[in-house]
């Protein structure tokens, strides 16, 4: 039995979505169990690229449940739009599974999201306008409307109704229509009749499946520097990307987890805002962005590039408890004379640390002191195992595992499956 998760250790992006697909390939089930529509995951099957947002990328592979488990806010305009994308590509969602407790994105929750970030002005998070952060609101305010109460028309409309109440006198408030209480209940009832087949007890369906001895993968979303405690608050998402954040958003318990592998990238991207301190700017900013086509797959948004941040890796080591890293995008870095990984801070009064602050104000003033590694001429997208990669690409390689004190068990050299390089047992 196997139970693996999958955590981004940097801010997002990290390419989550090429190691879960590679994994799942083993895995029985694959989980999704925290953040919503937010998530952008490219995965490329052969020649065919998805782009997932809420359901799990094992979907793509005949015979394997993909369950979005509890801790995930579901928008079902976006999830049934999901469906049907994946329905035309000729996928079947007989394996999708839905938890009643999941908690529903509504769409004055994506209103509230435009407004708070309207009224943010300067200070503004750069979230994804998906309505994450006033669903979880609702969540944690214990208002929220869970997915399995579409099963009962009657009191899903009575929920409506006072929530609307709620949110319409801030609406007004702010100049703006209110929302339309029977109009949105009528539209989710219906989207609802499409979700209704897939919805289960998921805690109950996942520990079976663990009990069973099943390989259970575990999808994480977003990134460690993004989760709500752990990350740069208040510039992060409102769930725990975190790996922590599985055993509750999937309702399996910390014993039940046998690995936990960081993904990241061979350097750093943020979309938003907020602290960074290894961001670049100029020629070769636009040069690894445009390398590494770092634009949202969620917002279509110029992603921030910046050097790798050991200071980040370091704790994202520490709080993930991760048992392997696995770098992608090591070939994006292909040609460039020389690579720079952060080891340090260095802060105006003189302080030097090596660990991340607790609070952003001090994040903001911090200087990276760094190591400076010599870069590689060959390409390494053709490389299959470590030995075929250049010298210095190893000696980069070997830095992340020393930073991070955890072994790096798969390097990533290109978009495709095949352009995967494993380096230690993985399930
Ligand atoms: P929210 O999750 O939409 O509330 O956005 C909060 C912050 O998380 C913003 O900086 C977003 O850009 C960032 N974010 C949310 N989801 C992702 C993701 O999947 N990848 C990268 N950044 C994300």
């Amino acid at each position: 039995m196997s139970a693996v998760v999958i955590v981004g250790a940097q801010f997002g992006d990290e390419g989550k979505g090429k190691v879960t697909n590679f994994l799942a390939a083993k895995a029985d089930m694959v989980v999704r169990h925290q953040g919503g529509a937010n998530a952008g995951h490219t995965v490329v099957v052969e020649d065919r690229t998805f782009k997932l947002h809420l359901i799990p990328s094992g979907i793509l592979y005949p015979n394997k449940i993909s369950v979005i488990a509890n801790g995930v806010v579901v928008d079902p305009e976006d999830l049934v739009t999901e469906m049907d994308y994946l329905l035309s590509q000729g996928i079947t969602l007989d394996g999708l599974r839905i938890s009643t407790q999941a908690h529903l994105v509504m769409p004055y929750h994506k209103r509230l999201d435009a407004l708070q970030e309207g009224r943010r002005g300067d200070a503004r998070i750069g979230t994804t306008l998906r309505g994450i952060g006033p669903a979880y609101m609702d969540k944690a305010g214990r208002t929220g409307i869970r997915v399995g109460q579409l099963k009962s028309p009657a009191e899903f409309r009575e929920l409506v109704h006072q929530q609307a109440a709620d949110k319409n006198r801030i609406f007004v408030e702010a100049g703006e229509e209110p929302e339309d209480p029977d109009a949105m209940a009528d539209r989710y009832l219906s989207l609802g009749e499409r979700l209704l087949p897939y919805l289960v007890n998921t805690p109950a369906l996942i520990n079976d499946a663990l009990d069973h001895e099943e390989n259970v993968l575990f999808e994480g979303a977003q990134g460690s520097l993004l989760d709500i405690d752990h990350g740069t608050y208040p510039y992060v998402t409102s769930s725990h990307p975190v790996a922590g954040g599985a055993c509750i958003g999937a309702g399996v318990g910390p014993t039940r987890i046998d690995q936990v592998y960081g993904v990241l990238k061979a350097y750093t991207s943020r979309v938003g805002d907020g602290p960074f301190p290894t961001e670049l700017a100029g020629s070769l900013a636009h040069e690894i962005r445009e390398r590494g086509q770092e634009y949202g797959t969620t917002t279509g948004r110029p992603r921030r590039v910046g050097w790798l941040d050991g200071v980040a890796l370091r704790q994202a080591a520490r709080v993930n408890g991760m048992t392997g890293v696995a770098i992608t995008r090591l070939d994006v870095l292909d040609g460039l004379p020389t690579l720079q990984i952060a080891t340090r801070y260095r802060y105006p009064d003189g302080s030097v640390s090596a660990d991340l602050p607790e609070d952003v104000s001090t994040l903001a003033l911090a200087e990276p002191e760094y190591a400076i590694t010599p870069g590689w001429d060959a390409p390494t997208t053709g490389a299959r195992r470590l030995e075929d990669l250049p010298a210095a690409a190893r000696h980069y390689l070997d830095r992340i595992g020393e930073i991070t004190g955890v072994p790096v068990v798969m390097v990533s050299v290109g978009a495709e499956r095949a352009r995967t390089i494993v380096t230690g047992s993985l399930f």
